[in-house]
């Protein structure tokens, strides 16, 4: 097949804000005219239908998770995530041994509160920054107090977080480094929290190595903080698109899991996963070479009109089927955590303040990088002032 979309078409469109804030229109061109794309300054290829997606996510005797560090990265290279079967699976059962749903679930009536204290102090304001003032700071204090992180150091950790997610090798090495000092204390003095808990963890005689430990604690500020934020945020943006439902969830907050799925699925908060081809691979009449990056995008397969009836439209009715959160053995384990906080963030937002919404024709920045999807600052009135 030869793709209809030249991949220097495809390229300038993803780095375009017009397409990072609205995706979905050249997302249905591309999954109908190039499902299957080589961009070679990426030295990538992408995937966009929902069935090829899948495949990538779940055939990982194809499509590896082992994918290369810059050389200078010692750190966060043991990520449960960058593993591959037969370790993937020791170490995520040990890390599931201790992030229970349990341990997730009682952490509802502290979610609430962050969330009361966060709209608290904006509420006597005029508008605020939704994503600045609330749904960025409520996950990564959420996860500081799973964790177990004093809270003198929760600014620091702050900082280190928000590093992070910009690529910044230094604040990868100082949250190591800021891990490693908790693990040795948490050993000496064990608590309530999660870092005793995998400190403890183990099955038939294995553990966490040392590195596996400090990196699952790394995977879960970096996976956990950004993505749920864009969610909480992305959820505010469908209500301004689909403006009946905002009546709905006042009357009906039951609803609010329902409406989360579907934010999911419109604007999922991670558009591509990558993986790294492990043996030559025919597909589309191409050959993907071992060692070359495939990234499957998430956000066109969710929107896949093969699989989802009138994709662009949020029903609540809606079966989920979404891979918002991967498919097969990687598939989220912060997935429950990330929809208590959301359904709890935006459940309390709009009983506050029901006439929440972003002040018209504010210009909305996109994240800068097409494998998120979300704003980076999204101003609101909510008339209580
Ligand atoms: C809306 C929020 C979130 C989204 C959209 C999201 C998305 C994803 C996706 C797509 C994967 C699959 C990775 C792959 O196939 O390579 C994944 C894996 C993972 N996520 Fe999340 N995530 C979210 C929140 C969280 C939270 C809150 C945590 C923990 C605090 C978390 C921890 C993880 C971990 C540890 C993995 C790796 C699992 C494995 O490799 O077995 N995520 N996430």
């Amino acid at each position: 097949m030869t793709n209809a979309v030249p991949h220097e078409e495809v390229l300038a469109t993803l780095n375009d804000p017009g397409f990072l804030l609205e995706p979905a229109a050249f997302y249905a061109r591309l999954r109908h005219d190039a499902p299957l794309v080589f961009v070679p300054p990426l030295q990538t290829w992408l995937v966009f239908r929902y069935e090829d997606v899948q495949r990538v996510l779940t055939d990982y005797a194809t499509f590896s998770s082992r994918v290369p560090f810059p050389p200078e990265q010692t750190d966060f290279t043991q990520s449960v995530n960058f593993m591959d079967p037969p370790r993937h699976k020791s170490v995520r059962a040990l890390a599931q041994q201790s992030f229970t749903l349990k341990r997730v679930e009682a952490m509802a009536p502290r979610i609430a509160e962050i969330a009361r204290d966060l709209l608290d102090a904006v509420l006597e304001r005029e508008g605020f920054d939704f994503i600045q003032d609330y749904a960025n700071p409520l996950p990564i204090i959420v996860i500081a107090e799973i964790l177990g992180v004093p809270t003198d150091d929760t600014a620091r950790f702050t900082d280190l977080s928000n590093r992070i997610v910009t690529g910044d090798q230094a604040a990868i090495s100082e949250l190591a480094t800021y891990f490693r000092g908790l693990i040795e204390h948490r050993k000496q003095h064990p608590g309530d929290d999660l870092v005793t808990a995998l400190v403890q963890a183990h099955t038939e005689g294995e553990h966490l190595s040392e590195q596996e430990l400090v990196d699952f604690c790394i995977v879960l500020l970096v996976g956990g903080n950004e993505t749920t934020a864009k969610l909480i945020g992305n959820a505010l943006l469908c209500l301004r698109d689909f403006p009946a439902l905002r009546q709905t969830l006042l009357e009906h907050p039951e609803q609010t899991p329902a409406f989360i799925e579907e934010v999911l699925r419109l604007r999922s908060p991670v558009q591509t996963m990558q993986r790294i081809v492990r043996t030559d691979t025919e597909w589309y009449g191409q050959t993907l070479r071992a060692g070359e990056i495939i990234e499957a995008v998430i956000g066109a397969a969710n929107l896949d009109e093969t699989v989802f009836d009138d994709p662009n439209t949020l029903r609540l009715e809606r079966k989920g089927r979404h891979l918002a959160f991967g498919n097969g053995i990687h598939f989220c384990l912060g997935a429950p955590l990330a929809r208590l906080e959301a359904r709890i963030a935006l459940q309390h937002a709009l009983e506050r303040l029901p006439d929440l919404r972003p002040v018209d024709h504010a210009a909305l920045m996109p994240v800068p990088a097409y494998g998120f999807h979300g704003v980076v600052s999204l101003p609101v009135t909510h008339g209580k002032h």
